[in-house]
């Protein structure tokens, strides 16, 4: 059995000064649980400030991407080496919005995944499908691929270390999750696949679900043996809904 795995994404949200009063409020309020494990993801600029609030806690640090290379002529970019140097411990690797809207390929996704591998950052790895591939379909499919190219290399022992967030496209912001029947199929076949694929034993991979999760829908999402926690976005900006979705994971 995994400990859950709550992980806020807070995406372009907060100033480094709000990101801090946002850490503060958390830490007052969480009460730490072992069966739970928590992760925040702040954007680049408010990392050093969490990392500092969060040194002394149980919470982990994410980052929101990463470049591939170590260092170099990639202005704008973020490298591995230096997201660990600021206390980075995971990083979210394929989020949608840099697949549709920075046009990440699965490629790209690939070779960040072994970059983090590298640098002992743990990926979070996001897949998802599109509403018109769902209708017509092809959910399956395109999974499987965003899976094959973007873990294409990956050594059997690093799927321990991997999280897999299953996030369909059509439920993220949108305020209309995946019913925990929706999901729990998909991370079955997720499962199956990395089984098949690199004959590993999925079981020790944890997947989790991001699209839409409330304090509401939590509890019964938590409900399937296959949802190994969420991952956060709206409700993560908030104080009281974060950690109310971590107690949620805790009880369920
Ligand atoms: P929302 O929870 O706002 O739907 O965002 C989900 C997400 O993209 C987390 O990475």
């Amino acid at each position: 059995m995994h400990r859950r795995f709550i992980v806020g994404n807070w995406k372009m949200h907060k100033t480094i000064s709000q990101a801090e009063s946002l850490v503060t409020d958390i830490l007052q309020i969480y009460q730490p649980q072992a069966s739970v494990e928590l992760a925040i993801a702040p954007p680049f600029l408010s990392l050093p400030a969490v990392a500092r609030l969060l040194a002394s806690t149980s919470i982990k640090l994410a980052a929101q991407n990463t470049c591939a290379s170590d260092e170099g002529a990639f202005t704008g970019e973020i490298s591995p080496p230096m997201l660990r140097d600021v206390g980075c411990h995971y990083v979210i690797i394929g989020h949608s919005e840099r697949r549709h809207i920075f046009g990440e390929t699965d490629q790209d996704i690939n070779k960040k995944v072994h970059a983090a591998f590298h640098h002992d950052l743990l990926p979070i790895l996001c897949v998802g499908e599109r509403l018109e591939e769902r209708q017509s379909n092809k959910t399956q499919a395109v999974i499987q691929q965003q899976l094959q190219t973007g873990l294409d290399g990956i050594e059997s022992k690093n799927f321990e270390k991997i999280t897999i967030a299953y996030e369909p496209v059509w439920a993220i912001g949108t305020g209309q999750a995946a019913t925990v029947d929706q999901a729990t199929e998909v991370h079955r076949h997720i499962r199956s696949f990395l089984d098949t694929q690199w004959s590993v034993k999925s079981d020790q991979t944890r997947i989790i679900y991001g699209g839409s999760v409330t304090p509401e829908n939590a509890k019964s999402l938590f409900q399937s043996p296959q949802i190994n926690g969420a991952l956060v976005g709206k409700a993560c900006l908030n104080s009281e809904s974060f950690v109310k979705i971590a107690e949620l994971a805790t009880s369920s």
